[in-house]
């Protein structure tokens, strides 16, 4: 026997409710799984009871029907949703399915219409699906995962992420470059990238991403040097929808399809940038040598000790660094009781520059200190040590 479609029928009039209650009495293949009055129910509802297809109405109280769609599309909660609405409501039509629905229906509307509408919409979710779950042939890389992490903003994280994703794909490397930045991630901007999707798109269909599929690659943008990038929301009040476990799950499905996934953080220490820190190899902890950098940077130290993270995994960046401002690599260095791994001259001019070229400055500005310094650290990451950690080290 066939399955049963599982709908969620939502609207305030109860006798519209009763109505296609009837209508399915006598349809085998749908089955109505509950009943909401407004959105707010519906979205409880709909994270209860995981229907297929949602049948959802415009105008309600305490919550509309586009809001509520928004939210389920949102936090990629499952079903389909089916908008109902009245003659001559075609700019909420197009709010509701800007909003996530994937058809709608205008009332009245006939029996055979709305079946017919139900069943064409599940048929489409179910192939969606499919391809979702299909398993890709494991061409499994050995993946490194490196986060360019910071306590304070302004310090060059996102100028470090983009310039070293871009330098480690020029050798030869499989590179996808996550903006994990959620509020205000500018990777895109950096590398001039015109943004098609962001992770917003991408966690609405994440929950459907079983096996790791070709499917994600589809939501990250190519940079001409190679570079893949998942983009920040547009919106920052977008934010707040990407979970602590979608930052994991994003890295689990990229590991073992790039030979480096290169994560550009939010400022401190929040739930995703945890998670994304917890998933990463080396962490690149940047820092600049003033003095508000250096109490947040010791301040930083002091919480990745009690996250257990070793001294191995996290390494000091010291970015924009310029000692003619009256603090030196070495004050640095003694003040925080660490070594530096890497400094990164202080060159507004070439970085500034590079960014509004849409250029990166470690392909296009090759010869300048930052890009030097930016090329080293690379090579550093792409070969490994090798027991010569000292070459960046200070004093
Ligand atoms: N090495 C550097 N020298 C001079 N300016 C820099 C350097 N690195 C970054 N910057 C500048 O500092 C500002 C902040 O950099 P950004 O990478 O956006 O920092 P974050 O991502 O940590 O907020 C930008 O204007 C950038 O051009
Ligand atoms: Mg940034």
């Amino acid at each position: 026997m066939e399955k049963k479609i599982r709908l969620l029928v939502v609207d305030d009039s109860a006798q519209t409710r009763e109505n296609i209650r009837a209508i399915f009495n006598w349809e085998e293949g749908v089955d109505i799984i509950g009943e909401a009055g407004n959105g707010v129910e519906a979205i409880e509802l709909v994270r209860e009871l995981r229907p297929d297809v949602i049948l959802m109405d415009i105008n309600m109280p305490e919550m509309d029907g586009i809001k509520a769609t928004k939210v389920i599309t949102d936090e990629g909660l499952e079903g389909a949703i089916i908008i109902m609405s009245i003659q001559g409501e075609k700019e909420y039509i197009k709010k509701a399915m800007g909003a996530g629905a994937r058809d709608y229906i205008v009332k009245p509307f006939g029996v055979n219409e709305l079946i017919e509408t139900i069943k064409r919409v599940y048929d489409i979710e179910q192939n969606r699906k499919k391809r979702y779950t299909a398993p890709t042939p494991a061409a499994k890389l050995q993946t490194k995962v490196i986060s360019v992490f910071s306590t304070k903003g302004g310090v060059g994280k996102t100028t470090l992420a983009a310039n070293l994703a871009v330098a480690i794909a020029g050798m030869k490397k499989k590179v996808a470059l996550l903006d994990f930045d959620l509020q205000f991630g500018d990777v895109a901007i950096c590398l001039n990238l015109y943004v098609k999707n962001t992770i917003t798109e991408l966690i609405k269909d994440i929950g459907n991403m079983e096996h790791e599929g070709d499917l994600i690659e589809e939501y990250l943008l190519s940079h001409y040097s190679g570079v893949k990038v998942m983009a920040a929301p547009l919106r920052p009040e977008n934010a707040e929808y990407v979970k602590a476990e979608h930052v994991k799950k994003i890295i689990e499905i990229l590991r073992g399809r790039y030979d480096f996934i290169i994560i550009d953080t939010a400022q401190g220490f929040d739930d995703t940038v945890i998670t994304a820190l917890d998933s990463s190899d080396t962490i690149l902890y940047v820092s600049a040598l003033d003095l508000p950098a250096i109490k947040n940077t010791k301040n930083g130290l002091e919480v990745m000790k009690t996250l257990n993270y070793s001294s191995e995994k996290v390494k000091i960046v010291v970015n924009k660094s310029n000692e003619g401002y009256g603090i030196k690599n070495t004050d640095f260095k003694v003040a925080l009781n660490v070594d530096i791994w890497s400094i990164i001259p202080d060159d507004i001019a070439s970085v500034t520059i590079s960014v509004n070229n849409g250029h990166p400055l470690v392909s296009h500005r090759k010869t300048s200190n930052v890009a030097k310094r930016i090329n080293k650290l690379a090579s550093a990451l792409v070969e490994g040590d090798k027991g010569r950690p000292s070459i960046f080290k200070v004093g």
